[in-house]
Formats: structure tokens, sequence, C-alpha cells
């Protein structure tokens, strides 16, 4: 295991479009699990490789339920159904939050960590959490679509 150094918003990488994931190696596993720690480690929701400064299309997710960390390869959103107005943040962006307009529920498809093909359908949380993290792999930012002057800076609770 190891924890990976987050990228931060002004870094450049985080615009840049991240590339298919050809082969899923070995090397692919150990990065998707570095990413789950790291996510673990900030206590986010969801992690892309671009974050951790790969320009790969990987994304994990972890709603702290018993579906575990998904780990997803390639993702595409199939479809979009309804909206949601949520409170948002991404640990790019540490302390800031925005709200933002998302669908109420997608589809997605993808490769799970041994290339076998997946498709989540997915509510809430879940839906917000994916579409967030497949804007990353276009160098998509959650302040780009934020609803205009709703992003808000939280001091960090130092208290532990
Ligand atoms: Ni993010």
């Amino acid at each position: 295991m190891a924890i990976r150094v987050v990228r931060e918003d002004g870094d450049e990488i985080l615009r840049k479009k991240s590339r298919v994931v050809e082969v899923i190696d070995d090397k692919i596993r150990e990065l998707l699990e570095d990413m789950v720690d790291t996510m673990h480690k900030y206590n986010g929701v969801g992690l892309s490789a671009v974050q951790v400064g790969i320009l790969k299309r990987l994304v994990v997710i972890d709603l702290y339920d018993d579906k575990g960390p998904i780990k997803l390869v390639n993702p595409v959103i199939i479809k979009t159904k309804g909206e949601q107005e949520v409170e948002e943040g991404c640990l790019s962006f540490p302390n800031q939050y925005a709200k933002i307009i998302r669908p109420e529920e997608v589809i997605v498809e993808a490769l799970d960590e041994n290339g076998n093909p997946v498709k989540i359908k997915a509510k809430g949380l879940l839906a917000q959490a994916i579409c967030h993290e497949v804007d990353h792999l276009e160098g998509i930012l959650f302040v780009d679509n934020m609803i205009p002057g709703t992003l808000q800076y939280v001091e960090p609770n130092t208290d532990k």
C-alpha cells in the first residue's frame, strides 16, 4: 500500500484529458489500490488517476457502505436521468465546497480491475460521485459547473 501525492487546484495536469487504459495488468491494479489508500487517507468518496498525476482513465469511489471501494477502468456514462442539487467537494480543492446540479441517476459502463465488463446503475450520492470522477478524466473540475456564487471555504477541523 502506498499513499500518493494528490495534485491540487492550479496544477495544470488536472486540465488534461486522461487516456484509455489498453491493458489491465498488475501495475494498473497496484495503482488502483494506491488510489483507494489515498482516497481513504484523506476521507474522500472518490479519486481519479489524474489527481495522483497519472493520465489514465481510472476511478475509485467509496461511499463507506457495504458496496466497498469501487474500482472502474475506462468508465463511460451511457445514460443519465433527472437532476439533483448537491453540495460537492474535491480532494484537489481542500476545504472547498460548492453547490452543483448533477443527474439524479446514471448508468455507467466500465471494466473492473480484472478486465471484466461491469455496468452500474447509480442514484443519489453514488451517481454524483461517478459524474464528478468521470469529469476529471476529461479535465473538467466541479468548480467549472458549480452554481455561481456557492463556493465556500470551510475551516478544517483541527480538534483531532
Ligand atoms: Ni475531484
